[in-house]
């Protein structure tokens, strides 16, 4: 807990205030109040964010808000970390946690953990530009080509792809390569997990049963 709002007395157990920092407190099953609001103690979080356009996931923005200014400050201030990052301009599914083995898992390039996208095109998709990035592209800088897996067309404008790797703007300059331009981008599921109803901009806890949906061995009492 920040050490900033307990000595603010904004922390209460039971309604009686605890605003000394140093005091030590058994964390298990515990319940407190922050400025009058209910929160349950957690060994770790694990977020789901809907991302909205015009955030960054930098811990440092420069040039947009965080995405750590939409979680309550009791959230922000314990250190989670958003587990890959999408572009200030893309939304959707974003997940976080202060769990660095989670962390590691869902971001280690050796997992290719599948993260799936709806791109909006600037021109029309064509059967060349599907077949394309199936087969895979070359990005500059790369060495080899990186293709996408279950790649359909949604509409006139719009294809859904999946893909294994998390390349700087990956997905753009896929789309790129294969002729076309993304004026709109979602992410709509990770791993076996998808975003699912939630609204633009909400955060919500991943149940227990959405974790094991993720390629992530969590500790029995951290999930
Ligand atoms: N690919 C991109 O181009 N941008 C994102 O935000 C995510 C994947």
């Amino acid at each position: 807990m920040c050490r900033r709002l307990i000595e603010s007395g904004a922390f209460a157990i039971d309604g009686v205030v605890h605003d000394n920092p140093r005091e030590s407190l058994d964390a298990r099953g515990l319940t407190f109040t922050l400025d009058g609001d209910l929160w349950e103690y957690r060994e770790h979080v694990y977020l789901l964010l809907n991302k909205p356009e015009g955030y960054e996931c930098s811990t440092s923005p420069t040039h947009h808000e965080g995405v750590h200014s939409l979680l309550p400050l009791p959230l922000a201030v314990r250190g989670v970390q958003p587990a890959g990052r999408l572009d200030h301009d893309t939304t959707g599914m974003l997940l976080l946690s202060d769990d660095g083995a989670f962390l590691h898992a869902m971001m280690s390039p050796r997992r290719h953990v599948p993260k799936r996208y709806v791109a909006r095109t600037k021109h029309p998709v064509t059967e060349a530009m599907l077949q394309a990035l199936r087969d895979g592209v070359l990005l500059r800088d790369e060495t080899e080509p990186v293709a996408a897996t279950d790649v359909t067309q949604a509409s006139s404008h719009e294809i859904a792809l999946t893909i294994t790797q998390g390349k700087y703007h990956q997905v753009k300059r896929m789309v790129a390569a294969a002729g076309n331009r993304v004026e709109g981008l979602v992410r709509t599921a990770i791993g076996g997990l998808p975003m699912g109803d939630l609204a633009m901009g909400e955060w919500r806890y991943l149940t227990p049963e959405e974790l094991l949906l993720l390629p992530y061995e969590a500790p029995a009492s951290g999930k």
